[in-house]
């Protein structure tokens, strides 16, 4: 499974990089808010920033809400670097664009996808991802985790070729029960990726093992 981390901070992508586990970037309107990025240059310069961190894969979405402003948006971003995927919502209009972008080559992210209808409308525009937001399905108390399963198995039913990028994913057991369904790819905050390496016994069996270690090198010392 490959691991994306989804935030706009270039220090957490860099953190994320510097683990030498990292495959790719998911941003949003929000996320580039919170980094307080606003008007094209800015965004542009932002995303060039992003791409220079990290290998592929850099999802930068479109604020456009119809059909010609979106392809406008979107093939603006494609520009900027061939790492950039578009990310369009998941709407008619974003489905028109998705189709477009597949037909003219530039990778794509559906985005804002709750039904397991809407990913296969995705795929059938041929976009390269789907973003099935599994935290926001639990925050109204939905099963996030059945709708990747679902949407695993409608895809290899027909050979889709659309990858399942599993979003809004919050946490390492997130990461972890993703990865046991299928989905191709995680996108979470860099908190959930370093989630990952944490369990108190490898912490008290490394403790153990340095002590174990210094008590018999001061034991050989004194032995001299
Ligand atoms: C995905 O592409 C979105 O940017 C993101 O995963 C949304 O996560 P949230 O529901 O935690 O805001």
């Amino acid at each position: 499974m490959q691991f994306f981390i989804d935030t706009a901070n270039l220090k957490d992508i860099g953190e994320a990089q510097q683990l030498g586990v990292l495959d790719g970037v998911t941003t949003n309107p929000t996320l580039m808010a919170r980094e307080g990025i606003s008007g094209e240059d800015a965004v542009r310069n932002h995303y060039k920033a992003i791409c220079n961190l990290v290998t592929d894969n850099v999802s930068a979405e479109v604020i456009s809400t119809d059909y010609e402003e979106m392809v406008r948006e979107g093939t603006l971003l494609a520009n900027i670097d061939p790492k950039i995927v578009v990310k369009l919502p998941l709407t008619a209009d974003g489905i028109k664009a998705t189709r477009y972008f597949s037909t003219n080559g530039i990778r794509t992210n559906c985005t804002l996808v709750f039904t397991a209808g809407q990913a296969l409308l995705a795929a059938k525009a041929g976009a390269t991802y789907v973003s099935p937001f599994i935290g926001r399905l639990e925050d109204i108390s939905t099963d996030g985790l059945n709708l990747i399963a679902d949407i695993r198995k409608i895809f290899d039913n027909y050979q889709l070729p659309t990858k399942i990028l599993a979003a809004s994913v919050r946490n390492a057991m997130h990461i972890v029960n993703c990865a046991k369904l299928g989905a191709d790819v995680a996108t979470s905050p860099l908190s959930a990726i370093v989630g990952l390496l944490k369990h108190p016994l490898t912490d008290a069996g490394l403790a153990q093992f340095l002590e174990d270690h210094r008590k018999a090198a001061a034991k050989s010392v004194e032995q001299q």
